[in-house]
């Protein structure tokens, strides 16, 4: 079966009371058309054609950097869907086939749902076949008119709707099957003088008045099909894919402490045995390994967590790699070109940009490591801080495997600590370390033996007075 498809994206989105385009409206992250285009993508369409509208530069820079075979067409005045369609058909000349139409704004379609409709309307030989579903709140949506015998004759929008026909539950899911030699009814589209537009669902009453054979395929389910026209809806559909992405990772052996907190990107992925605790936000191109456990209030953005990784409470992971049997957190910050490599820890209050911790390692407590290559099984004590930053650039600490950096240590880079060093409690260490000596910069101790004895006799002296 050869299929070419088209999106309809050029809607102004009033409904959504918004400055950006409606279809670029997020669902966990994600655009709202992006789900579309992923979803006809796994169809292998010939053709996939996106029809935008005075947003096409926004909607181009949103989504193409992942969808090379999109062709965009741009509808200059939304004129309504039929209008829009009609604008993808000289990228369809030639095209031998079906043409499958969708709103850009039915996110929650899936793979199978369009499979079995594209099979039931070649099965039936339709020529126009229209996607419909049996609505609970069928308002907003065109209804579906049938003889007495149950044939398909048109499509009825709300607004023009009778109160007798308000009362059909059958309605457009926004998705059509054309064949080739059927595309030309859309330019007999007339305009829709109630609300000045050209409706697409006309094509239904068209078709089957010029004899084409002509179906409404009522094989949805609301909760696939729903439009997605105000912000409550969005909502709504969030939910539902929210949940549809937490069962399959449920089915895969993954354990949620409680999947109504949890949010977790359709683009992430989640290896069987791990847990994930309340209040987790996994979001973008995450992968989380095997027989990890993610404690509560963890965000993890485009980042991959190794097998056996341990993420304690209150941690915000950015664009990093941590590593296998690696510890992060509570309360830590890794921040994006960051690498934790296997077993080692980064504790409290420590945060973590764009350096390297080897194996081994330990970040306890309080620091703050930026721009910096640390080798394996080096101890970096409380406090320590990498001033990385004059002002003007930044500049890389080094630090090779087993040095031991003491508490409240600052290293001012760029500055290297050599194999095996150590470096004294409290020193501000600003030029080169070489391995395996000591490094102390901190003034030397004094004690002044009796001093504070003498003080207190000297104050009681002074009240008696
Ligand atoms: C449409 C259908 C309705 C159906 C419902 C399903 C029409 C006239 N009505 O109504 O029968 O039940 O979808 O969800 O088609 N668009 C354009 N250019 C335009 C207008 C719209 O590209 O000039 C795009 C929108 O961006 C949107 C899609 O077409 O993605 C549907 O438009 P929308 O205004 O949401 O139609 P509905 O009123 O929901
Ligand atoms: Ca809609």
């Amino acid at each position: 079966m050869r299929i070419s498809a088209v999106v309809l994206a050029a809607g102004l989105g009033t409904r959504m009371k918004s400055n950006i385009p409606k279809v670029l409206h997020k669902i966990l992250g994600k655009p709202m058309i992006q789900y579309i285009i992923d979803t006809i993508k796994s169809i292998k369409p010939e053709k996939l054609i996106v029809v935008a509208g005075k947003n096409i530069k926004e909607l181009k820079e949103a989504v193409s950097w992942q969808n090379d075979i999109i062709i965009f067409v741009k509808q200059t005045v939304p004129k309504g869907t039929g209008d829009a369609a009609l604008k993808a058909l000289p990228q369809l000349k030639g095209f031998t086939g079906t043409v499958l139409i969708v709103n850009g704004d039915t996110p929650l379609i899936t793979k199978s749902t369009i499979l079995n409709f594209l099979a039931l309307h070649k099965k039936r030989k339709n020529q126009v076949s229209v996607l419909s579903f049996e609505s609970k709140e069928p308002s907003s949506y065109g209804r579906i008119l049938r003889d007495e015998k149950g044939r398909v004759i048109s499509i009825v929008e709300q607004r023009d709707a009778s109160e007798e026909q308000k009362k059909i539950k059958e309605v457009n899911s926004g998705i059509y099957a054309i064949e080739n030699n059927a595309l030309n009814l859309l330019k007999k589209i007339p305009l829709n003088t109630s609300k000045g537009e050209y409706y697409l669902t006309d094509i239904i009453g068209i078709a089957k008045s010029k004899g084409f054979k002509t179906d409404a395929i009522c094989i949805g389910l609301e909760e696939e099909l729903t439009g997605v026209n105000t912000r409550e809806e969005l909502n709504l559909a969030a939910n539902t894919m929210r949940y549809r992405i937490i069962k399959k990772f449920l089915e895969s052996g993954v354990t949620f402490i409680d999947f109504g907190s949890t949010f977790i990107s359709p683009s992430a992925q989640i290896g069987h045995g791990t847990t994930i605790y309340p209040n987790v936000i996994i979001e973008g191109f995450t992968t989380i390994g095997e027989g990890c456990t993610i404690y509560p209030n963890v965000r993890i953005v485009d980042s991959e967590i190794k097998d056996k990784a341990i993420i304690k409470d209150s941690t915000l992971i950015e664009s990093s790699i941590i590593k296998s049997n690696a510890i992060i957190g509570p309360f830590a910050h890794i921040r994006p070109g960051s690498v934790i490599c296997e077993n080692a820890k980064i504790g409290n209050f420590v945060e973590v940009k764009k350096s390297i911790i080897g194996q081994g390692t330990k970040a306890s407590h309080l620091s703050y490591l930026g721009d910096a290559k640390i080798g394996n099984d080096v101890n970096i004590g409380a406090g320590t801080i990498t001033c990385n930053y004059d002002g003007k650039n930044k500049y890389i600490t080094t630090i090779e495997d087993n040095v031991f950096i003491g508490s409240d240590t600052q290293l001012v880079a760029p500055v290297k600590i050599g194999k095996g060093a150590f470096v004294g409690a409290g020193s501000t260490i600003t030029v080169n370390v070489p391995p395996d000596s000591l490094a102390l910069s901190r003034v030397e101790q004094k004690n002044i033996e009796g001093w504070a004895l003498k003080r207190r006799l000297k104050e009681k002296r002074n009240s008696k007075k």
